[in-house]
């Protein structure tokens, strides 16, 4: 009996939602894995992508009552490709931002899986291309500090974060998983003396047909408790161009009913019944 040949994983980034943010490469193995295993931040329009043979999994944290685990992921991996299949690890922006890329690689190299990386578009960088800023200006913005809102379990949380170190000027902070109230962020950080007229912006669904924009300021962001998920913030001088930029698109009585047509949806109450 001839020996199975094992399979190769592939850790791919599926971009932030758009599925022609997908690089060719993405697209490509897409189309011709064996299995998929996909996160529930992947979208659907992405999902549909893949090649009409594929195995499709969505293994996502949030997808039915019982979640997967990591183990269970890493264990669904190893076991595709030990029996032969190419596996696509698809994760949503890029696999090494937020994306428990190191875990995984970790697993395989225990399990001598044959792994390859491929890179996507991470969110902070589809956010300021809508918003039509740079993350970096070389004359508001020499650094850029990424940051997650939400901490794995013996991380340092952020409220213990020395913000006035990080966020020195000439910084833009780009903060995934922000959570709903903003709130806090804008407290430490002016805290931290960051100036409240600091511009702002968060974006939900970025690169989506359901994409919303809120620009802002630091002192005004306690205001803006209800956003949709997913969704980013961005701080900084460099995204200042973004006030003025959001509110020419949709004035300003409309930006106000969007934001209560928002909280409306928080709250549970059906707009269309
Ligand atoms: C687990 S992290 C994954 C980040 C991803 N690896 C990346 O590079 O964008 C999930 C967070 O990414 C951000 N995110 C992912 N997709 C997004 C989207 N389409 N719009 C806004 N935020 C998004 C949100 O902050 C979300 O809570």
């Amino acid at each position: 009996m001839s020996e199975v040949l094992p399979g190769k994983v592939y850790l791919v980034g599926a971009g932030p939602g758009d599925p022609e943010l997908l690089t060719v490469k993405a697209h490509s193995l897409l189309r011709r894995a064996d299995v998929i295993l996909h996160d529930d931040l992947v979208s659907e329009a992405i999902v549909s992508l893949t090649g009409p043979h594929a195995r499709v999994i969505n293994v996502g944290k949030r997808c039915g009552a019982k979640s997967i685990t990591q183990a269970e992921i890493n264990r669904l991996m190893i076991s595709f490709a030990l029996s032969g299949m190419d596996v696509v690890r698809l994760k949503s922006g890029d696999p090494g931002i937020f994306g428990r890329l190191a875990e995984e690689l970790d697993a395989l190299s225990s399990a001598n899986v044959t792994f390859e990386v491929v890179p996507g578009i991470t969110t902070a960088l589809a956010a300021a291309a809508s918003l039509g800023v740079a993350l970096t200006d070389r004359r508001s913005s020499s650094k850029l500090v990424i940051v997650s809102g939400h901490h794995a379990n013996g991380i340092e949380p952020l409220e213990k974060t020395d913000w006035s170190a990080l966020v020195a000027d000439h910084t833009t902070l780009v903060v995934y998983m922000p959570g709903r109230d903003l709130s806090n962020f804008s407290r430490q950080l002016m805290e931290a003396g960051l100036a409240a007229e600091i511009p702002c912006a968060v974006i939900s669904r970025v690169s989506t047909a359901e994409e919303v924009r809120i620009a802002t300021s630091l002192g005004e962001l306690s205001g803006v408790a209800t956003t949709e998920t997913p969704s980013i913030l961005l701080i900084g001088q460099a995204v200042g161009r973004a006030r003025e930029r959001v509110l020419a698109e949709t004035p300003v009585r409309d930006f106000e009913a969007q934001a209560q047509v928002l909280a409306r949806r928080f709250a549970g109450v059906d707009e269309n019944p």
